[in-house]
């Protein structure tokens, strides 16, 4: 659907828009585009700052194609962390919880690790909750809803590994974000309250009553939260250890049940 001469213009278009990696860029768009005048509304959906996964339709993420619906956190390359620490600790056969699953990336990978794990997920975002489903049906069963509470309560107990990428920016940051992030991602899920530690708080209050005993809860965090995430696992029943890797900036504390 693109000429040389398309293709350039094309690049002028994302470059003046800002986009850094404009002919890597053009390039996917390009490829996706069903026809030119679909080409045209990507480029401009593109251009008015809309994330390019969003716009693609997919993100990659641990070398897997996720779907990305409208609206639907992308996922990050800080989050493979999360996924390594995770299926580290999930043998064959574990029960995996992931909550605040968004598109239902960090399930997916895991579950694309571990051969026949028992995978959960959970997103309070309609939109997010039918993204996952689509991305883990095969692997899995997804919820809508708050944190645990719509869980069966059969689960109560049994979980090996819980992850939760939950929102974590302190609500005075989010003015801070990229463009990209603070205006095309919503609110819920990058709006971790005053100190950024409210969902995980609430994660780690509840996370004994499901996790199986030698269970973990693995959570993502900020560098500088490193240490309040970590009280926040102690201070419910949990042995904590942090995990960083600087080379994509990631923090993820591993809370531990005895
Ligand atoms: C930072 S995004 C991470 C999404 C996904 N885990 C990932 O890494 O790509 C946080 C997600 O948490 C969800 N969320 C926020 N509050 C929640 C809650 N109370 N219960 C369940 N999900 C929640 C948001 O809808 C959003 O999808």
């Amino acid at each position: 659907v693109s000429s040389p001469a398309r293709h350039a213009a094309i690049v002028t278009t994302l470059r003046s828009a800002g986009c850094v990696f404009a002919e890597d860029e053009a390039a996917l768009l390009i490829d996706a585009a069903t026809s030119p005048a679909d080409l045209d509304e990507m480029v401009a959906r593109r251009a008015s700052g809309l994330p390019l996964e969003q716009v693609l339709g997919w993100a990659e993420f641990c070398g897997l194609r996720i779907m990305i619906a409208p609206g639907v956190f992308v996922p990050r390359r800080r989050t493979e962390l999360l996924v390594r620490e995770a299926a580290a600790l999930a043998g064959p056969g574990a029960a995996v919880l992931d909550l605040c699953c968004g598109s239902g990336a960090v399930g997916a990978a895991i579950a694309a690790t571990i051969a026949g794990i028992e995978l959960y997920a959970v997103d309070i975002d309609p939109a997010c909750a039918e993204c996952a489903r689509d991305n883990i049906a095969v692997f899995g069963e997804v919820f809508e809803g708050d944190l645990y509470e719509p869980l069966p309560a059969t689960l109560r107990g049994r979980l090996d590994v819980i992850t939760a990428n939950a929102p974590y920016v302190p609500s005075e940051e989010i003015r801070n974000m990229p463009p990209e992030a603070r205006d095309h991602e919503p609110r819920v899920a990058l709006d971790g309250g005053a100190d950024g530690l409210d969902v995980q708080r609430r994660i780690a209050e509840a996370a004994q009553h499901w996790l199986a005993p030698g269970g973990h809860l693995l959570i993502e965090t900020a560098k500088l939260q490193q240490s309040l995430t970590a009280n926040a696992m102690t201070s419910n029943g949990l042995r904590a250890t942090t995990v960083r890797l600087e080379e994509t900036d990631a923090t993820v504390v591993i809370g531990s049940l005895s």
